[in-house]
């Protein structure tokens, strides 16, 4: 990877997983609009990007893609100027096989027309989905990814004035979820190559998508299980996660009315604690003060976006408490407790837990409070309701002693 494309987790809006094909103009207009009105854009929320489904079902006669005119009659360099004008990067969808998810036309032996036609409407970030790959030379599906993947990377890295931000999904399609890998091998062995290509990589299913809306296929309920699906996934590929290159566990989707404020602000905890990419999937304009007020915390966007760029790892697990915890980039050390458990608990992190020396002395800062308290009895006290997360940053007058993470605390990879 190259960390000056986006030396941090990429923040911003998708549409897929509360809309998924109904997509339009006016969408990300008034998305961008409302983006701008809610602060989330000068909280770093600057990306704006379209999924799958914006194009005609055919090439042009040059081969070409072109936006669905019915869908957006202004066209797309016109919808990209509103964005840059407006202070945002413009993202754009395609897919590494000839056919999309949403079965419209794929990148497969188009990629250098297709990022050379984005890049004249002035796109600067770039998804490239797995669906429907054509197995070519004889090649198996992890040959075939990683033949298009790293075409991808040559493309942008080679062909454009300036190389887009680079999403790519194909680790997801060979995660234990899926068919196309018995034994994990190849789920590993993508994410080892995907880091060098890219900014971003989905590993893992995608988030659920919205209930209501028409075009669902999915059943109601199940967000939450599905938020714990890819924290899981995540949790186990630290080691891949360096500055400019991030895992992504998919969407935060803040506006499903199932979810409680307690989930909604436990997911952003954990991916800002993974330093995930911060991607919203919600109807903005509807956002009420609540979600509005915890998706800009400004201490926890830092966590997010903090210049070392770790994910947290797990140093703990019971039955109901998952502990995390990462070096940051101040010296200060990031402490992350979930109760999953379906009551309310209480639990104590010993400060020899995280690594730290239990003769400092430290001061926790409450990440949603904002309040300091001194830590008290070499550990850390917390009290939660069923699905709640603490977040806390740790600062010892003494430089806390950095632990590195993948070593002692990488209980799983
Ligand atoms: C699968 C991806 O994982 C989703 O995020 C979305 O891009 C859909 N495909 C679109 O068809």
């Amino acid at each position: 990877q190259n960390p000056k494309i986006s030396p941090t987790p990429p923040m911003g809006f998708n549409n897929w997983a509360r809309f998924m094909c109904n997509l339009n103009e006016t969408l990300f207009t008034q998305t961008a609009d409302a983006m701008l009105s809610h602060g989330l854009l000068a909280a770093g929320y600057n990306n704006i990007n379209l999924d799958d489904c914006w194009s005609l079902k055919e090439r042009n006669a040059e081969g070409q893609l072109e936006w669905d005119t019915s869908l957006f009659p202004h066209g797309l360099p016109w919808l990209g100027d509103y964005l840059h004008t407006r202070g945002f990067n413009f993202g754009i969808y395609t897919n590494s096989g000839n056919i999309t998810c949403g079965l419209y036309p794929g990148s497969q032996d188009h990629e250098e027309l297709d990022a050379k036609t984005f890049e004249k409407w002035g796109v600067d970030y770039l998804k490239v989905d797995g669906c429907h790959l054509d197995l070519q030379h004889g090649r198996t599906y992890y040959e075939e990814f990683r033949y298009r993947y790293e075409l991808w990377h040559d493309v942008l890295t080679t062909k454009l004035k300036t190389p887009f931000i680079f999403s790519q999904s194909a680790p997801a399609y060979f995660s234990p979820n899926f068919h196309l890998d018995q034994n994990n091998t190849d789920w590993y062995r993508t994410m080892e190559y995907v880091r060098n290509n890219g900014e971003l990589a989905r590993h893992s299913d995608d988030i659920k998508v919205y209930g209501d809306n028409p075009t669902n296929t999915f059943e109601p309920g199940g967000h939450w299980e599905s938020m714990m699906n890819n924290y899981g996934m995540q949790v186990r590929l630290s080691r891949f996660q360096s500055c400019g290159f991030f895992n992504d566990p998919d969407f935060l989707i803040v506006d499903w009315p199932d979810l409680s404020m307690d989930e909604k602000r436990t997911h952003f905890a954990l991916w800002s604690s993974f330093s995930a990419p911060l991607i919203l999937s919600a109807w903005i304009p509807d956002l009420t003060k609540e979600d509005v007020e915890y998706l800009t915390n400004k201490d926890i966007i830092a966590v997010d976006q903090d210049a070392l760029c770790e994910q947290a790892t797990l140093v703990s697990q019971n039955d109901f408490f998952d502990v995390l915890t990462k070096n940051l980039a101040n010296g200060d050390r990031l402490v992350t407790v979930l109760n999953r458990g379906d009551d309310a608990n209480a639990t104590s992190v010993p400060i020899e837990r995280l690594g730290l020396h239990p003769k400092g002395a430290y001061k926790a800062k409450d990440l949603w409070t904002g309040k300091t308290t001194s830590v008290k009895n070499k550990a850390i006290h917390v009290k939660l309701r069923s699905r709640q997360t603490a977040i806390y940053r740790l600062s010892s007058d003494a430089k806390l002693k950095a632990t590195p993470t993948g070593q002692i605390f990488n209980t799983f990879s």
